[in-house]
């Protein structure tokens, strides 16, 4: 039983995901951006019976990649070394009003997050992976993914990079050995979508999420896209003219009450 890494384990699907895999002498690696936000769910996965190391990554900050990187080579797994990496950790913005478009500096921030920084966070484990000949990586991108958002630009642009991304390395390093999943949630009940104006269709739990993509890891599926009715929309509309489409998506317009708290979310005039 190898080792299994979870980024952005704090709260929301990460933490679900944490309690779901953390099963007695299961070995995981729990991050986030401060020691402190993990000490919660470090407690309920250690009361499971999980060995947990939790690990500060601030996907923000480049030095931060490698000293995670550093401090997790440090790390003894035992035999089965690191086995299956979820990286989950993501951020999104939004904007507070459709008179405005979101700000650069906030769509900016989404791709470095979401993309440029889970490549640099990725990159090495693939590698130490496809020099032993086995190991998993797992990416949460994004249903919009495949539908882009017109309200979240760089979010969906992040997770169609992010889901490109996952589909090239898995045909890559797939006869090294290694299985690369790219997962693709629609709405869920988390600090993500607690600002969303707007309809949440097929909104679930995180712990349901991360019962599903629990699931579909174990079968080593390429892609986990769910919930199914939302996927099989969302494809069927792909295929509308534009402004069939355009009409399609319009209920589905969103505002966000507190744009990204950290940032100038909104454009100037
Ligand atoms: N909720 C949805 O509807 C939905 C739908 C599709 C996809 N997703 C994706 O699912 C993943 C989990 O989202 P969630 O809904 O659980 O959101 P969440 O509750 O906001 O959790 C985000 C997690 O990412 C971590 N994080 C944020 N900024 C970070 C950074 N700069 N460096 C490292 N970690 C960082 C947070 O930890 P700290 O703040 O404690 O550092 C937290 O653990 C994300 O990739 C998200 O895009 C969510």
């Amino acid at each position: 039983m190898g080792g299994i890494l979870i980024t952005g384990a704090s709260r929301g699907l990460g933490a679900a995901l944490a309690t779901r895999y953390a099963t007695p002498g299961q070995r995981l690696i729990l991050t986030a951006r401060s020691l402190k936000a993990l000490s919660d769910i470090s407690r309920v996965c250690r009361d499971q019976g999980a060995q947990i190391s939790p690990l500060v990554l601030d996907l923000d900050d480049p030095d931060s990649v490698d000293a995670f990187h550093v401090a997790r080579r440090r790390l003894d797994l035992g035999a089965g070394g690191l086995s299956l990496v979820i990286a989950n950790a993501g951020v999104f913005a939004g904007r507070s009003s459709f008179a405005k478009l979101e700000g650069v500096d906030a769509q900016v921030h989404q791709i470095n997050v979401n993309l440029t920084a889970n490549i640099a966070l990725l990159t090495p484990i693939a590698e130490e992976m496809r020099k032993a000949g086995r190991g998993h990586i797992a990416v949460v991108s994004s249903l919009a993914a495949r539908q882009p958002q017109p309200d979240s630009p760089a979010y969906s642009a992040s997770k169609a990079g992010l889901s490109a991304w996952a589909k090239a390395m898995a045909d890559d390093l797939a006869e090294a050995g290694i299985h690369v999943t790219d997962i693709q949630p629609g709405h869920i009940d988390t600090a993500q979508t607690e600002g969303h104006q707007g309809l949440l269709p097929g909104l679930m739990s995180a712990e349901k999420a991360a019962t599903i993509i629990h699931r579909g890891l174990a079968q080593k599926k390429r892609q986990i896209a769910f919930p199914l009715s939302i996927a099989w929309l969302i494809w069927l509309t792909n295929w509308l003219p534009d402004p069939l489409r355009r009409l399609a998506l319009k209920p589905y317009r969103y505002q966000v009450r507190s744009p990204h708290a950290d940032l100038k979310a909104e454009s100037k005039d």
